[in-house]
């Protein structure tokens, strides 16, 4: 494996090798270390991090932000209002200048058909590396930092476990469905026989469905789709229940969102965590709507690591900085 991964794109960890994203964990896994240590380490010096949100964030930001001034740098909050972009720049012009002023570029931009193209674009001018901070197919910082979460729970006795990604209810509005598709590309790659739960409605992209199966083939685990979240979570090692919409089946957002009430049911309660193995965990991205996509018992319970894998957030970006920058 090319140990230089200066320059590097992460727009699907599905262009990164397995070698190398057990680099960018490992790297994690040292800057943790030496943070809890106490130990400086200013491997970005002076460098600048620009990220550019199309829609607001309160981990991803502030992991970055946090992030690369532990690494010894700075970052800049851009917005299409704070910048040239909502007077029509377009991504090109944009990066060619940015790219003149620092080092990396992270984009948030999750709207349906838009959000993946326009990070294209930029990384096809790029001369730094482009980070998605969540598009509308992936999201590849909060994938790593679960897979981080995951293999510091089970010790990276990973082979044979049972990752469970189920959609749950979530009436007030319709999510992206980057994270449901980085999961269940990433999570066969590393070991996991992945089930992947939802009502018939909320199905995935096709590609993204067909990528997953030829990962798990590859890998020789398990992909599988069932309809029921209680069959879903049976003897789970991992239970990542969180919400996202019918984009798939409909493109007006007042029948998406009017299909979710069709299933106020697929809640993780005590009753479903209890189906998972006794030394099961539950996994969110979050935001989290509490008491909706799962009830507080579950999400302040014993099988709960959500404020860890947020914190793992903080390390994993600063990894994939640290190496791309
Ligand atoms: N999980 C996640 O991406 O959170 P934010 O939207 O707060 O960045």
């Amino acid at each position: 494996m090319k140990s230089d991964l200066k320059g590097k794109h992460c727009i699907t960890l599905q262009d990164w090798t397995k070698e190398e994203i057990e680099t960018v964990l490992d790297t994690a896994v040292e800057l943790k270390r030496q943070r809890a240590l106490g130990i400086p380490h200013h491997i970005l010096q002076d460098k600048t991090m620009f990220m550019l949100f199309f829609e607001e964030s309160t981990r991803t930001r502030n992991a970055f932000e946090a992030g690369i001034h532990e690494l010894g740098g700075h970052a800049h909050y851009l917005t299409p209002s704070a910048t040239q972009i909502d007077h029509g720049e377009g991504p090109k012009d944009t990066v060619e200048v940015l790219a003149r002023y620092g080092h990396g570029i992270g984009i948030r931009n999750c709207t349906l058909g838009v959000g993946n193209r326009y990070m294209r674009e930029m990384a096809k001018y790029a001369r730094i590396p482009v980070i998605n901070m969540q598009d509308d197919i992936y999201h590849p910082t909060q994938a790593l930092a679960d897979l981080l979460t995951i293999k510091e729970k089970f010790a990276n006795d990973l082979r044979g476990r049972k990752f469970v990604i189920s959609w749950t209810y979530a009436p007030r509005y319709v999510r992206p469905l980057s994270m449901p598709q980085s999961l269940v590309l990433l999570m066969s790659r590393f070991g996991m026989d992945v089930t992947l739960a939802h009502p018939p409605e909320f199905r995935l992209m096709p590609d993204i469905l067909e990528q997953a199966r030829a990962n798990a083939a590859e890998a020789g685990v398990k992909f599988e789709i069932v309809h029921d979240m209680a069959d879903a979570c049976k003897d789970a090692d991992i239970v990542y229940a969180k919400s996202w919409g019918a984009m798939m089946h409909t493109p007006d957002e007042k029948e998406a969102l009017a299909l979710i009430d069709k299933y106020p049911n697929w809640v993780l309660d005590k009753k479903k965590m209890d189906l998972a193995k006794p030394s099961s965990i539950y996994m969110h991205c979050m935001p989290i709507d509490r008491g909706i996509e799962a009830t507080n018992e579950v999400i302040d319970g014993p099988h709960s690591v959500i404020y860890d894998e947020a914190e793992n957030r903080l390390h994993a970006q600063k990894a994939l900085m640290a190496v791309t920058m």
